[in-house]
Protein backbone atom coordinates (compact mmCIF):
# COMPACT_ATOMS: atom_id res chain seq x y z
CA UNK A 1 0.00 0.00 0.00
CA UNK A 2 1.44 3.11 -1.07
CA UNK A 3 1.17 5.67 1.89
CA UNK A 4 1.61 9.20 1.57
CA UNK A 5 1.29 12.10 3.79
CA UNK A 6 0.41 16.02 3.57
CA UNK A 7 1.54 17.90 6.81
CA UNK A 8 1.21 21.35 7.75
CA UNK A 9 -0.64 23.55 10.51
CA UNK A 10 -3.51 24.34 8.00
CA UNK A 11 -4.75 27.67 10.05
CA UNK A 12 -6.90 27.54 7.63
CA UNK A 13 -6.56 25.12 4.16
CA UNK A 14 -6.79 27.05 1.81
CA UNK A 15 -7.39 26.51 -2.45
CA UNK A 16 -3.78 26.40 -2.80
CA UNK A 17 -3.77 22.86 -0.43
CA UNK A 18 -6.62 21.19 -2.06
CA UNK A 19 -5.28 21.85 -5.24
CA UNK A 20 -2.10 20.05 -4.00
CA UNK A 21 -4.70 17.49 -2.40
CA UNK A 22 -6.14 16.81 -5.05
CA UNK A 23 -3.24 16.34 -7.29
CA UNK A 24 -1.77 14.00 -5.01
CA UNK A 25 -4.22 11.64 -3.62
CA UNK A 26 -4.24 10.18 -7.13
CA UNK A 27 -0.61 9.43 -6.89
CA UNK A 28 -1.42 7.25 -3.44
CA UNK A 29 -3.34 4.58 -2.13
CA UNK A 30 -4.25 6.77 0.72
CA UNK A 31 -3.36 10.17 1.27
CA UNK A 32 -3.71 11.58 5.16
CA UNK A 33 -3.40 15.34 5.75
CA UNK A 34 -2.05 15.82 8.90
CA UNK A 35 -2.36 18.88 11.03
CA UNK A 36 1.00 19.48 13.13
CA UNK A 37 2.52 22.14 15.45
CA UNK A 38 4.64 24.12 13.62
CA UNK A 39 6.72 25.73 17.09
CA UNK A 40 7.34 28.88 15.06
CA UNK A 41 3.40 29.68 14.51
CA UNK A 42 0.60 30.36 16.93
CA UNK A 43 -2.40 29.11 15.38
CA UNK A 44 -5.58 31.33 15.18
CA UNK A 45 -7.99 28.62 14.51
CA UNK A 46 -7.92 25.75 17.67
CA UNK A 47 -6.95 22.54 16.35
CA UNK A 48 -10.57 20.86 16.30
CA UNK A 49 -11.76 23.50 14.11
CA UNK A 50 -8.54 23.36 11.46
CA UNK A 51 -9.21 19.43 11.27
CA UNK A 52 -12.93 19.86 10.83
CA UNK A 53 -12.70 22.67 8.20
CA UNK A 54 -10.28 19.62 6.47
CA UNK A 55 -12.71 17.08 6.79
CA UNK A 56 -15.20 19.02 5.13
CA UNK A 57 -13.09 19.89 2.68
CA UNK A 58 -11.95 16.34 1.83
CA UNK A 59 -15.08 14.33 2.16
CA UNK A 60 -15.59 13.62 -1.21
CA UNK A 61 -12.05 11.89 -2.03
CA UNK A 62 -12.27 8.37 -0.77
CA UNK A 63 -8.72 8.03 -0.21
CA UNK A 64 -7.56 11.27 1.94
CA UNK A 65 -8.26 11.03 5.26
CA UNK A 66 -7.08 13.34 8.74
CA UNK A 67 -4.71 13.03 11.58
CA UNK A 68 -3.24 15.49 13.91
CA UNK A 69 0.56 15.01 15.61
CA UNK A 70 2.35 16.97 18.25
CA UNK A 71 6.16 15.88 17.24
CA UNK A 72 8.18 15.35 14.97
CA UNK A 73 7.07 15.30 11.51
CA UNK A 74 9.60 12.51 10.91
CA UNK A 75 8.35 10.33 13.74
CA UNK A 76 4.67 10.64 12.55
CA UNK A 77 5.82 9.47 9.15
CA UNK A 78 7.67 6.25 10.91
CA UNK A 79 4.58 5.49 12.88
CA UNK A 80 2.27 5.84 10.36
CA UNK A 81 4.23 3.99 7.62
CA UNK A 82 4.05 6.66 4.94
CA UNK A 83 7.29 6.96 2.85
CA UNK A 84 6.15 9.97 1.11
CA UNK A 85 5.53 13.36 2.32
CA UNK A 86 3.95 15.47 -0.45
CA UNK A 87 4.63 19.51 -0.22
CA UNK A 88 3.86 22.23 -2.19
CA UNK A 89 5.92 24.81 -4.09
CA UNK A 90 4.60 28.07 -4.63
CA UNK A 91 7.89 30.20 -4.70
CA UNK A 92 11.59 30.15 -4.61
CA UNK A 93 11.44 31.08 -1.09
CA UNK A 94 9.35 28.25 -0.42
CA UNK A 95 11.66 25.98 -2.01
CA UNK A 96 14.56 26.85 0.26
CA UNK A 97 12.29 26.60 3.08
CA UNK A 98 11.54 22.82 1.78
CA UNK A 99 14.96 22.14 0.82
CA UNK A 100 16.18 22.63 4.62
CA UNK A 101 13.00 20.77 5.73
CA UNK A 102 13.62 17.88 3.73
CA UNK A 103 17.13 17.49 4.63
CA UNK A 104 16.66 17.29 8.41
CA UNK A 105 13.46 15.22 8.52
CA UNK A 106 16.10 13.14 6.45
CA UNK A 107 18.29 12.95 9.01
CA UNK A 108 15.63 11.57 11.53
CA UNK A 109 13.58 9.49 9.09
CA UNK A 110 16.40 8.12 6.57
CA UNK A 111 13.46 6.02 4.74
CA UNK A 112 10.63 9.26 3.80
CA UNK A 113 10.94 11.19 1.02
CA UNK A 114 9.90 14.26 0.24
CA UNK A 115 7.72 15.14 -2.76
CA UNK A 116 6.80 18.61 -3.84
CA UNK A 117 4.56 19.33 -6.30
CA UNK A 118 4.28 22.76 -7.94
CA UNK A 119 1.45 24.88 -7.14
CA UNK A 120 -1.01 25.98 -9.88
CA UNK A 121 0.07 29.87 -10.52
CA UNK A 122 -3.97 30.86 -9.82
CA UNK A 123 -3.38 29.82 -5.91
CA UNK A 124 1.05 30.77 -5.97
CA UNK A 125 -0.38 33.84 -3.99
CA UNK A 126 -2.89 32.36 -1.15
CA UNK A 127 -1.38 31.78 2.01
CA UNK A 128 -3.42 30.99 5.35
CA UNK A 129 -2.33 34.17 6.82
CA UNK A 130 -3.38 36.53 3.72
CA UNK A 131 -6.88 34.55 3.96
CA UNK A 132 -6.97 35.40 8.13
CA UNK A 133 -6.13 38.96 7.33
CA UNK A 134 -8.44 39.67 4.37
CA UNK A 135 -11.42 37.95 6.34
CA UNK A 136 -10.62 40.05 9.18
CA UNK A 137 -10.72 43.59 7.29
CA UNK A 138 -14.18 42.19 5.44
CA UNK A 139 -12.43 41.14 1.95
CA UNK A 140 -14.20 38.28 0.26
CA UNK A 141 -12.23 35.00 0.82
CA UNK A 142 -14.65 33.05 -1.74
CA UNK A 143 -12.01 32.49 -4.39
CA UNK A 144 -9.35 31.55 -1.02
CA UNK A 145 -10.73 28.79 0.65
CA UNK A 146 -12.69 25.54 -0.23
CA UNK A 147 -16.68 26.95 -0.71
CA UNK A 148 -17.58 24.34 1.99
CA UNK A 149 -15.62 26.52 4.78
CA UNK A 150 -15.92 30.09 3.19
CA UNK A 151 -18.48 31.25 5.25
CA UNK A 152 -17.60 29.88 8.80
CA UNK A 153 -13.94 31.05 7.99
CA UNK A 154 -15.21 34.34 7.22
CA UNK A 155 -17.58 34.40 10.22
CA UNK A 156 -14.70 33.44 12.68
CA UNK A 157 -12.30 35.90 11.68
CA UNK A 158 -14.14 39.06 11.32
CA UNK A 159 -13.66 41.09 14.63
CA UNK A 160 -16.03 40.70 17.66
CA UNK A 161 -18.03 43.80 17.54
CA UNK A 162 -18.96 43.63 21.41
CA UNK A 163 -15.36 44.65 21.58
CA UNK A 164 -14.28 47.75 21.54
CA UNK A 165 -10.85 48.87 19.49
CA UNK A 166 -8.31 48.43 21.86
CA UNK A 167 -9.17 45.19 23.31
N1 LIG B 1 -1.06 26.86 -1.38
C1 LIG B 1 -1.36 27.88 -0.59
N2 LIG B 1 -0.69 28.16 0.54
C2 LIG B 1 0.29 27.33 0.87
C3 LIG B 1 0.65 26.24 0.09
C4 LIG B 1 -0.08 26.01 -1.09
N3 LIG B 1 0.18 25.01 -1.91
N4 LIG B 1 1.68 25.62 0.66
C5 LIG B 1 1.95 26.31 1.77
N5 LIG B 1 1.12 27.34 1.89
C6 LIG B 1 1.13 28.36 2.91
C7 LIG B 1 0.33 28.04 4.12
O1 LIG B 1 -0.97 28.55 3.96
C8 LIG B 1 1.11 28.74 5.19
O2 LIG B 1 0.76 30.09 5.24
P1 LIG B 1 0.96 30.97 6.58
O3 LIG B 1 2.45 31.04 6.80
O4 LIG B 1 0.34 32.27 6.27
O5 LIG B 1 0.28 30.21 7.69
C9 LIG B 1 2.54 28.61 4.71
O6 LIG B 1 2.47 28.48 3.33
C10 LIG B 1 3.28 27.39 5.15
O7 LIG B 1 2.48 26.65 5.99
P2 LIG B 1 2.20 25.12 5.98
O8 LIG B 1 2.28 24.48 4.64
O9 LIG B 1 0.96 24.90 6.73
O10 LIG B 1 3.41 24.58 6.73
P3 LIG B 1 4.12 25.21 7.96
O11 LIG B 1 5.36 25.80 7.44
O12 LIG B 1 3.25 26.04 8.79
O13 LIG B 1 4.39 23.91 8.79
C11 LIG B 1 5.17 21.72 9.20
C12 LIG B 1 5.22 22.93 8.32
C13 LIG B 1 3.96 21.69 10.11
C14 LIG B 1 5.09 20.53 8.26
C15 LIG B 1 6.49 21.73 10.02
O14 LIG B 1 6.53 22.85 10.86
C16 LIG B 1 6.66 20.45 10.80
O15 LIG B 1 7.04 19.44 10.26
N6 LIG B 1 6.36 20.53 12.14
C17 LIG B 1 6.56 19.39 13.01
C18 LIG B 1 7.86 19.55 13.82
C19 LIG B 1 9.05 19.05 13.03
O16 LIG B 1 9.11 17.91 12.58
N7 LIG B 1 10.04 19.92 12.88
C20 LIG B 1 11.24 19.56 12.19
C21 LIG B 1 11.06 19.59 10.71
S1 LIG B 1 11.67 21.09 10.04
Amino acid sequence: MRLAIFPGSFDPITNGHLDIIRRAAPLFDQLTVVVLVNPDKRAVFPLERRLAFIRETVANLSNVNTAHFEGLLADYARASGARVVVRGLRTEADFLYEFQMAQINRQFNPAMETLCLMTAPQHAFISSGMVRQIAALGGDIAALVPPAIAADVAALCRPRTDQAPNE
